[in-house]
């Protein structure tokens, strides 16, 4: 059998001939034919009985353009999908990003992930998604490119990490579950993104990276092995879709050599068979890579359109697919399916055209009228801004109090914080005052100057403000009567230890930022080139401590860095990050400094005392021409490393201090009865029949252009023209379909799957976990109750010492008790097992340990199966 090359690129799809050569590590095996949707019971059953009905009723050129973007510019989105005039349905709009409606103005930016995911607040994870729901519906949007939830962080350089929920594998998939119900109360379409392993920007594209890099050939392949693949990087996504995510986007990178949005082992295989997933894969913006290995291996929709190159309006799907389906290279039932799965998703949030708002902005300009096609100068012109504010009474209370609540404390010796009646007050540092250009003055955020509030690229907004920490000071100076002296230049070093032997109190400011690696910032493209402080930070702080015996420094940055230079200085008394904390991030950083509330953000990510403690690193050079990065640390990222190798880091996962104290008491652990607890878990149920839409291939004649609706140039279109659909034969027989490929769908899932996020039986409760906290301070507050497990031997299998398995945030004020209840599933009390494929329960002693950070572990009791 030979092997189908895709319609442009000549790409051979590697799926199969690689699952030849070796089915072992860093390759990827063949999985034929793509799950239809539709086929379990459940949630998503009306969905797929309107989209059925809907897709029906079109013609191949009508379902190709619900596939297939317009082209980069060509709608007001930054993704717009071809529109059905015929029965009036619009185009969709897809738009970043994952903390607030980018590209336009009277929107919020919300704290980014990282930030969300340091709070550990279940309830704000999810209010906050509600929120952003509530402002991207607003604008018109149907489905918002977020979640994120890859990356996890395995590289703590990785740039994109503060988009996503820290480096944990369940806090992640908490925050998803929790961020996608949110989203999609209000209606919109969530995104779980990037699925999978783009756990770096070096190299993560070919075009953006071999002008650097000419030796450069194809993105950077994650190799990586089963059980991670599932335990770590899979595992929110499988929350996400549990909560009903009804979008994923595949990523840039390729993962186990084959293309991510080519990948049938991660798209047909995991995600729509094992993890269930009814909804549409669309692509990361020109993440697809090839058109007919693409389609066959599951994803569904290319974004943003154009294929190999930005805005030059040829498609891999588009006529391509058109061509595709008349000649037989991709059957009909799989376009079929592609259609009939975006539109289950867009029925699936009840999104209706009828009632449905159409984008009132455009992402490409903020002038009220322009080109209402930007890429196009042939198009019409119009109203294309209305600047509709968005915003809510539920916005400002996110942004504020997820603001608070992130802010993660570390430091805080001879109770330096809260100030106290502070008479002379100095302020050092760029960060602590406003950005030279204005809070947007660098497009999508490309600089590190003054207040840190998010990091750059797609992930971004423009703020409608940004608080900076020095005016909150100043206006609280203004109440309390302080002098606030300060100096905000970062390296005039001299001047700066003169002010800070002047004042009774210093706070210095300091950064590290990163982003996506389109942009350059100081050097750091994308990935952070290293983990120290940013603009000299270490020496500042230096600089002040040596004068000042109440140092305090407050951290904005990205994630982890290295505070190994004065962290033990005796006077740098106390240690807060604000971790990429959005627009309030004054007003959350003051509100801790002043005690207004008792810090209770926790670190979502280790701090090493060296970087070479590190489980891994970003990947700087190409010293191949398709750079293979081995994930080689398999489940053991972050604190899962420093715990198997005895590593005492700086500051561990979960850390973080308040202004009261806690005393943890009363844990109960019971084992259910009734519940199924065997080591396999009950099969999943079977698949119900797939259901073929009636139709047939139409002739090649019915797909060339009708010559009467304007064709705009690089505009993407699905028809095709005369001289093509003259020479397309229908042939299928002839198409060299991938090896094992068949057309059958399966009638059963494999023994993980089943249902939205797996196998249901994985989130049966098996185990209930009481514990109490009591407030025996002075002053109210909240904790983070962490529960971690312990698993008992098998042989064979490497487990983490400890897995972070449940957190609950509660309040208390002194003297008050207040208790958490956590229920542990079968999921989080299994392992991936490779040679079953499926999750199997281990036999003998778990011990359940219940604490304040990963390390700091107050109390400890066992079950057993
Ligand atoms: C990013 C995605 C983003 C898309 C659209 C890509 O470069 O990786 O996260 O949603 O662009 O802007």
């Amino acid at each position: 059998m030979k092997i189908p090359t895709s319609l442009l690129t000549g790409i051979v799809l590697v799926n199969a001939v690689l699952a030849a050569a070796d089915e072992n590590y860093g390759y990827s095996l063949p999985v034929y034919p793509s799950p239809m949707g539709g086929r379990i019971s459940g949630d998503w059953s009306d969905a797929y009985t309107k989209a059925r009905a809907f897709v029906s009723q079109l013609t191949l050129l009508e379902k190709v353009n619900l596939t297939t973007g317009t082209g980069w510019e060509m709608g007001r989105c930054v993704g717009n999908t071809g529109e059905i005039p015929r029965i009036g349905f619009p185009s969709l709009c897809l738009q970043d990003s994952p903390l607030g409606v980018r590209y336009t103005d009277l929107n919020s930016v919300f704290p980014a992930g990282l930030a969300t995911a340091a709070t550990f607040n279940k309830n704000l994870m999810y209010l906050r998604g509600k929120a952003m729901g509530m402002e991207f519906r607003g604008k018109g949007i149907n489905a918002i490119l977020g979640p994120c939830m890859g990356p996890i962080g395995r590289a703590p350089e990785g740039g994109r990490n503060w988009e996503a929920f820290g480096a944990d594998p369940y806090l992640q998939g908490v925050a998803s579950y929790e961020s996608v119900l949110g989203i999609q109360e209000e209606g919109v379409i969530a995104t779980a993104k990037h699925y999978l392993l783009n756990e770096q920007e070096h190299f993560r594209q070919y075009a953006e990276w071999v002008g650097l890099y000419t030796n450069l050939s194809a993105p950077y392949s994650a190799n990586v092995d089963e059980r991670a693949l599932r335990e770590i990087y899979a595992w929110p996504f499988a929350d996400a879709i549990r909560a009903g995510a009804a979008a994923i986007m595949c990523s840039y990178n390729q993962a186990n050599n084959s293309q991510a949005c080519q990948n049938s082992y991660l798209l047909n295989g995991i995600l729509k068979d094992e993890l269930g997933f009814q909804g549409f894969v669309m692509s990361d913006w020109l993440g697809q890579r090839s058109g007919v290995a693409s389609v066959l291996a599951g994803m569904d929709m290319t974004m943003p359109g154009d294929g190999l190159v930005w805005a030059d309006g040829i498609s891999l799907l588009g006529s391509n697919l058109t061509t595709a389906v008349l000649n037989g290279s991709v059957p009909l039932w799989r376009l079929d399916d592609m259609a009939t799965r975006i539109m289950a998703a867009y029925y699936k949030v009840g999104q209706d055209p009828s009632t449905y708002p159409e984008p009132n902005f455009s992402s490409w300009t903020l002038s009220d009228y322009g080109l209402e096609i930007a890429g196009s100068s042939e198009g019409p012109t119009g109203l294309i801004n209305k600047h509709v504010d968005v915003r809510t009474a539920l916005s400002r209370q996110m942004t504020r109090q997820i603001a608070q609540e992130s802010m993660v404390l570390v430091k805080n010796t001879n109770n330096a914080l809260p100030l106290n009646n502070v008479r002379r007050l100095g302020l050092f540092g760029s960060a602590a005052g406003p950005p030279l250009l204005g809070p947007n003055g660098c497009s999508d955020r490309g600089c590190d100057n003054g207040t840190l509030g998010i990091g750059w690229g797609s992930g971004t907004a423009n703020y409608p403000y940004l608080v900076t920490p020095l005016e909150v000071i100043n206006a609280m100076a203004i109440v309390q009567g302080t002098s606030v002296q300060y100096n905000l230049d970062d390296y005039d070093l001299d001047n700066v230890a003169t002010l800070a032997g002047a004042v009774d109190t210093a706070v210095v400011f300091i950064t590290a930022d990163s982003g996506e690696g389109y942009l350059e910032v100081e050097g750091n493209i994308g990935d952070r080139n290293n983990l120290s402080a940013w603009h000299g930070g270490d020496n500042l702080v230096t600089a002040v401590a040596s004068e000042n015996s109440n140092t305090i420094v407050v951290v904005e940055s990205v994630g982890g860095i290295d505070l190994e230079a004065w962290i033990e200085h005796v006077n740098v008394t106390a240690v807060l990050f604000s971790l990429v904390a959005g627009q309030d991030l004054g007003i959350g950083i003051a509100d801790i400094l002043y005690g207004t509330v008792s810090p209770s953000g926790k670190l979502p990510f280790t701090i090493a005392k060296k970087t070479s403690d590190y489980p891994a690193t970003v990947i700087y050079d190409v010293i191949e021409p398709v750079p293979q990065i081995n994930f080689s640390e398999s489940i053991f990222v972050d604190y899962r490393h420093f715990d198997k190798y005895h590593i005492e880091p700086r500051y561990e996962f979960g850390f973080g201090l308040s202004y009261t104290t806690f005393h943890i008491s009363g844990l109960s652990v019971t084992r259910l009865n009734g519940i199924v607890d065997s080591e396999v878990p009950p099969e999943p149920p079977s698949y119900n029949p797939p259901l073929y839409l009636n139709g047939s291939v139409p002739s090649p004649s019915s797909a060339i252009y009708p010559g009467n609706i304007p064709r705009y140039s690089h505009y993407i279109y699905p028809y095709i023209e005369k001289d093509i659909a003259e020479s397309i034969t229908y042939h299928p027989d002839d198409y060299p379909y991938p090896e094992g490929y068949s057309d059958i769908q399966p009638s059963k899932p494999s023994p993980a799957g089943g249902a939205s996020g797996g196998n249901p039986a994985l989130w049966d409760v098996l185990v209930q976990v009481h514990a109490s906290i009591t407030n025996n301070g002075t002053t109210g507050g909240s904790e983070v109750l962490q529960l971690y497990v312990s698993y008992p031997a098998v042989d064979g299998v490497d487990f983490p010492v400890r897995a972070l398995r449940g957190f609950e945030k509660l309040s208390a004020s002194p003297g008050e008790t207040s208790t958490a209840n956590f229920d542990l599933m079968r999921r989080d009390l299994s392992y991936y097992d490779v040679a079953s494929r499926n999750w199997l329960l281990p036999r003998g002693t778990y011990t359940v340990y219940i604490g304040t950070s990963s390390r700091n572990l107050a109390e400890a009791g066992t079950f057993s199966f």
